[in-house]
């Protein structure tokens, strides 16, 4: 089993990618058998517009922060992107077998470059084909991501088997999502259910950001968007109540129970008595990785000796992938 997994150094962690992502990252670490890549996806940063100070910040700080998630370099190669080049290169090579068309087809490049396609970075669009290089770089066979990511990797999954077909060898294993249970899997924003949290929403008040504090949490959890109704005995009555059961979905993930198991506690109590037992219950999750969180940001040279420890664990790692990759197309190197 190995187990690769990114995410952008853009902003905040938010509690979309924890329950997405990241905690479920910390939970394969108990996998004795496994070997285990996080990585900082900077390159997948620059294909929008950035501030290259506030990316080196932005890199160091969501170490710190899946540091304070419970991601243990002992157990986990932790590193950033770029510092390991043969990612770029792979890009390259599988540039060359992924398809306009396929391309074209995913969900998050229409999303992104929205009505001004023309204008988008060519990055931006071959975007998963560096995603792709990214996961089949360590013949990853899991890839732990929310739902929106799910597209992606199930496009790696066909350039890895194009590639194999095409040079008539087993380079790439085929990697697979690897989505969580339950409304963890897509967080909605807490302003309107019909959208994921992301960081990207303007609206601060739609997500709650790791380094929010205690009071904040349970302000943006009393103001969250609901309902009148009291909650249903069972998941059917929240078929048409989206805001209803995202913030159902959250008390389950975040109190590991089902969502069947939290509707049990609460059925027939309004928001009112729900909501606060909801800000608790993250207060008592995220307090905790703040705290680490804060102790953690102000050690940089510690940061800086895990990446560049993860960096080299790494490129040592994708090396013979790389190779094999070059020489399966003919190539000199
Ligand atoms: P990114 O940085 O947007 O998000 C990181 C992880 O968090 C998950 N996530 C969510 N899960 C549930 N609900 C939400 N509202 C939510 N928002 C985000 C994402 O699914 C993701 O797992 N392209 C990727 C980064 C990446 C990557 C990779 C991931 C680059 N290379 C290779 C896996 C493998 C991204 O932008 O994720």
């Amino acid at each position: 089993m190995r187990v690769v997994s990114g995410i952008q150094p853009t902003g905040d962690l938010h509690l979309g990618n924890l329950l997405g992502a990241i905690l479920r990252w910390t939970a394969m670490q108990e996998e004795a058998e496994a070997s285990r890549f996080f990585f900082l996806a900077d390159l997948h940063a620059i294909t929008v517009d950035h501030d290259p100070a506030q990316l080196r910040r932005n890199v160091r700080e969501m170490a710190a922060a899946l540091l304070a998630a419970g991601i243990d370099p002992e157990r986990s190669v932790l590193f950033a992107q770029s510092d390991v080049p043969a990612h770029a290169e792979l890009q390259w090579l599988l540039a060359c077998t992924a398809r306009m068309g396929w391309l074209s087809r995913m969900t998050q490049f229409k999303a992104k470059s929205g009505k001004n396609r023309e204008k988008a970075s060519v990055g931006l669009f071959t975007y998963p084909v560096l995603q792709a290089a990214d996961v089949m770089l360590y013949q990853a066979t899991h890839v732990p991501v929310g739902e929106d990511q799910k597209q992606h990797i199930e496009l790696a999954r066909d350039i890895a088997d194009s590639f194999n077909h095409r040079v008539g060898e087993e380079v790439f294993a085929a990697p697979a999502p690897y989505i969580g249970s339950g409304r963890a899997a897509r967080v909605m924003s807490l302003r309107d259910a019909s959208n994921k949290m992301s960081k990207s929403d303007p609206s601060d008040m739609s997500r709650i950001n790791l380094t929010d504090d205690d009071d904040t949490i349970l302000a943006k959890i009393r103001k969250a968007r609901t309902d009148p109704d009291p909650l249903p005995d069972n998941l059917d009555g929240l078929e048409e109540r989206p805001e209803a059961r995202n913030l159902v979905g959250i008390m389950a993930a975040v109190t590991n129970r089902s969502e069947e198991a939290v509707l049990a506690e609460f059925a027939g109590q309004g928001f009112g008595a729900f909501k606060p037992a909801l800000g608790e219950a993250l207060v008592a999750l995220l307090g905790p990785i703040r705290t680490r969180l804060e102790a953690l940001r102000a050690d940089e040279a510690r940061l800086d000796a895990i990446l560049d420890q993860g960096a080299q664990t790494a490129r040592e790692a994708a090396r013979p992938t790389l190779d094999k990759a070059y020489a399966a197309l003919g190539l000199r190197r």
